[in-house]
């Protein structure tokens, strides 16, 4: 039984395939990758008869590089596809293009359902992901989805840096997060809202309903890219009377000065998961390890 699993090490991998592979007592094979003169990528499985007749798992993440690591993925999604498999199983734990999920001005594509549509015409049965922005963007994949959720991961390792910590959403489209978080380690959650003062007019940020003056805060997101987002709500939370601050955030992208604008928020500490392909190495930023809640998936997929 222990080779009919394989596991493809994808050229963006964020050091999830040796484990994925140890956990499910399978085969590790990497991919040969380079990059011709004039930029397309050209990929090759080294050995395809290990592949052959096996349940196949690839992981591949999409950050950093976007653009190079989705034509990667649906790639190397063809060249098993060439090959004799049983069933293939990608594992993207970070999905990008998630953030356009519909239409926002007319003329816009919905490009995540292109970048889906043309990973399941490459032959992938299975889509796992992590902490994906909005889950309703599976359904474009149908049966075979899964979103791997991580807040409650996160909530419980910044229990390690906060006392009786009350949750807060930088909006209300990370609620449902924050509710993950809180029940996770039972305790309140909240988002914040603008409120206007009836008086002198003037527009805060503020949690909607719980006061958080004198406790500390996690505050909770699925991704920090350039950090605006958290930095604005830390201040909030600061300016509403918060204590300590730790931010937990699946994606940690932090793009250019975006710890430096979080960090000089007064936050603690940025707790991430191990979704993207970039190493840390600034004191406030710790990962969680992702790896064996999506061994655990890949075994009840497949029955192992
Ligand atoms: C937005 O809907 C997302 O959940 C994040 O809050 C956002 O993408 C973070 O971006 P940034 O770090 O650039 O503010």
């Amino acid at each position: 039984m222990s080779r009919e699993l394989v596991v493809i090490q994808g050229p963006n991998d964020p050091g999830l395939s040796k484990s994925i592979a140890k956990d499910l007592n399978a085969l590790h094979v990497n991919v040969y990758k380079k990059v011709f003169p004039d930029g397309e990528i050209y990929l090759r499985i080294p050995d395809p008869s290990a592949i052959k007749n096996k349940y196949v798992v690839f992981v591949n993440t999409l950050y950093p590089e976007q653009n190079a690591s989705w034509i990667e993925t649906l790639l190397l999604a063809n060249a098993i596809a060439n090959i004799n498999v049983i069933k293939t199983i990608a594992v993207i734990p970070y999905l990008a293009y998630s953030r356009q999920d519909k239409i926002f001005l007319e003329g816009e594509p919905i490009s995540i359902h292109a970048l889906l549509k043309a990973l399941k015409a490459n032959n992938v049965d299975y889509l796992l992901t992590v902490d994906i922005h909005n889950p309703k963007i599976l359904e474009t994949w149908g049966a075979g989805s899964y979103n791997i959720p991580a807040s409650d991961l996160l909530a419980k390792e910044a229990l390690h840096y906060v006392n009786k910590p009350v949750v807060i959403a930088p909006d209300k489209g990370a609620i449902n997060r924050a509710k993950e978080a809180a029940k996770a380690i039972n305790t309140d959650y909240d988002y914040l809202v603008k409120k206007r003062d009836k008086i002198t007019g003037e527009v805060t940020l503020e949690p909607k309903e719980i006061d958080i003056s004198g406790r500390d805060v996690i505050i909770i997101d699925d991704i920090i890219s350039t950090g605006s987002t958290i930095a604005l709500a830390a201040e909030k939370c600061r300016y509403s009377g918060a204590k300590t601050i730790v931010v937990a955030a699946t994606h940690l992208l932090l793009v250019g000065n975006a710890y430096e604008k979080i960090i000089s928020k007064g936050v603690k500490m940025i707790i991430g998961a191990n979704t993207v392909n970039k190493k840390f190495s600034v004191e406030k930023v710790m990962l969680t390890d992702i790896s064996k809640r999506i061994s655990e998936k890949i075994k009840s997929i497949i029955g192992f």
